[in-house]
């Protein structure tokens, strides 16, 4: 496995997903782990990330120093290669200037790292390689063993080795898509400079995974919040395979959800996988607390208030359950983790279950902690989860709360829900719901006057927005072709009564935010 110490650089769990594709295992711990801990974690090779600072002014931001005596490869990225310099005796200077981007480098002399893998020659037969740059500093001179590999005129030290300690470092980010060649860079670092085989693989882990669940739970029985949503239906056919009768999920029907919804959830656990499921439709619990509301932080705040009290209260019939499951995957736990570096990550507060543990006085079971997204995705289709349910896009855990502008009503809800259902219906009928990230109606509690027949009508407004995005905090809109808009405007005013006009929604994250409330 591959240990990969983070600097802070905004894009280290990129260079995790990059190593994973290779099927090699690995984790991102933060920097100022001890000598012990990485020894004890004993990788295979190490590697050091970008981070936004400048190794002659972050007093104390550099690499265990054992990360170079324990006899394994070491890969700096950017700001680890500044700091790998600094610790093994070259010097690291500011370069004046900033240089962000797009950038061509030489690659030269005969590193391991980069033998055989350039973009084009040039003239003299040298590789050339495109890479994405980002740095203000430079390595002015190189520590005792190491050689240049790869430079250009900005940057006469874009890469350098000490190919007998097998100790390689660039400036420039292998990591990220615009590097055209730093999938096979990394590839060449995992596979052969490090020498690890291709052992990640998800019919393995899984089997690990379910071993591991029945030695930590034991004969003991535990809860799971069931959604529907990507996260927790995998958490619940892993625990199911696991322990089978032990788990008891519990969903909640809060009012809130897309049509035929909750159906689906039941008929998907219940009936087909045999998964213990309790179903409980507290849509008038949750209406009665959002009556007269319409504040959207308020009705955020109600309806995770009433959904812990829900849950609460259905937990407390279940008195021999020792354990509560959540689909916490691997980004929330690197985020989350309190170290210096946890500054640099952007936290999300959007937690559904947030508060539940300490309340209910349960051991917390995670059995996703080590996986990304696309991974929990795959670790369901290989427990046989339906595809549609797996590569769903994301719903939030307030639901249409946040989809109906202003005060939540029942029959605003009625309506929504039908006009989201025939948007999405044509979606992918167009073959445009893998297209885009997310997708949805939104209620707009404002009338406007249309024509049906001979009569004037005096209606509500749906409004569809649908999205392109890769990590959900910026977003373009999506360019639906107008054929399809259309089709789905015609469909929501003829088939659903009190709707009599449909806009598209054009605005990009940032300004706008993916969703309206
Ligand atoms: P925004 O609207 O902030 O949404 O651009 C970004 C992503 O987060 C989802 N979202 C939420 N998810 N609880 C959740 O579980 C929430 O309160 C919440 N608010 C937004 C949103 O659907 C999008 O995928």
């Amino acid at each position: 496995k591959i240990l990969i110490l983070d600097f802070g650089s905004q894009v280290t769990q990129l260079i995790a997903r990059r190593v994973r594709e290779q099927q090699v295992y690995c984790e991102i711990h933060p920097f100022d782990v001890s000598d012990d801990f990485v020894r004890e974690f004993a990788p295979a090779g190490v590697i050091l990330s970008g981070g936004p600072n400048s190794v002659y002014e972050a007093v104390g931001w550099h690499a265990p120093q054992s990360v170079f005596e324990l006899g394994v490869p070491v890969l700096g990225i950017c700001y680890g290669m500044q700091t790998m310099a600094q610790q093994l005796g070259g010097t690291v200077e500011s370069s004046g200037k900033r240089e962000f981007g797009y950038a061509e480098i030489r690659a030269r002399g005969h590193s391991e790292l980069f033998r055989g893998i350039e973009d084009r020659t040039n003239d003299e037969g040298h590789g050339l390689l495109d890479v994405w740059m980002s740095h203000g500093d430079k390595v002015t001179a190189l520590p005792p063993g190491f050689k240049v590999i790869a430079s250009n005129e900005s940057c006469p030290v874009a890469g350098m080795a000490d190919e007998v300690r097998k100790f390689y470092a660039v400036q420039f980010h292998p990591e990220v898509t615009h590097t055209i060649k730093g999938k096979e860079m990394i590839a060449r670092f995992v596979h052969e400079i490090c020498g690890c085989g291709h052992d990640w693989n998800m019919p393995d882990y899984a089997n690990e995974a379910i071993e591991k669940v029945r030695a930590q739970v034991g004969q003991e029985e535990v809860i799971l919040g069931l959604s529907g949503g990507v996260d927790s239906s995998v958490v619940a056919a892993l625990l199911h395979r696991a322990i089978g009768e032990q788990l008891t999920c519990v969903f909640v029907d809060n009012g809130l959800l897309r049509l035929n919804e909750a159906e689906q959830v039941m008929l998907t656990f219940a009936r087909n996988l045999g998964v213990k499921v309790i179903h409980v439709d507290a849509t008038e619990q949750f209406m009665g607390h959002l009556k007269g509301v319409s504040d959207p932080e308020a009705k955020r705040k109600i309806i995770g208030r009433e959904f812990v009290e829900v849950f609460q209260a259905e937990a407390q019939k279940l008195p021999n359950a020792k354990w509560l499951a959540q689909g916490t995957i691997y980004p929330d736990v690197i985020e989350s983790a309190g170290s210096k570096t946890g500054k640099a990550h952007t936290i999300k507060s959007h937690h559904n279950v947030g508060g539940l543990p300490e309340t209910l006085n349960l051991k917390l079971l995670e059995p996703l902690r080590e996986l990304f997204k696309d991974e929990v995705r795959e670790l369901g289709i290989t427990l046989g989860l339906p595809h549609e349910m797996v590569y769903r896009h994301p719903f939030p855990g307030p639901g249409l709360g946040v989809r109906i502008l202003g005060e939540v009503k029942q029959e605003f809800a009625d309506l929504l829900r039908r006009a989201d259902a025939i948007f999405i219906d044509e979606l992918r009928a167009a073959d445009w719901y893998d297209k885009t990230s997310q997708a949805f109606a939104v209620f707009l509690p404002v009338k406007s006057v249309g024509v049906m027949g001979d009569g004037r009508t005096y209606e509500y407004v749906v409004a569809l927005r649908a999205v392109e995005t890769q990590d959900f905090m910026t977003a373009h809109w999506a360019e639906l072709p107008h054929s399809l808009l259309g089709k789905v405007s015609n469909r929501i005013i003829n088939e659903v009564r009190g709707i009599n006009r449909v806009v598209y929604d054009i605005s990009g994250k940032p300004p706008a935010t993916i969703e309206w409330e």
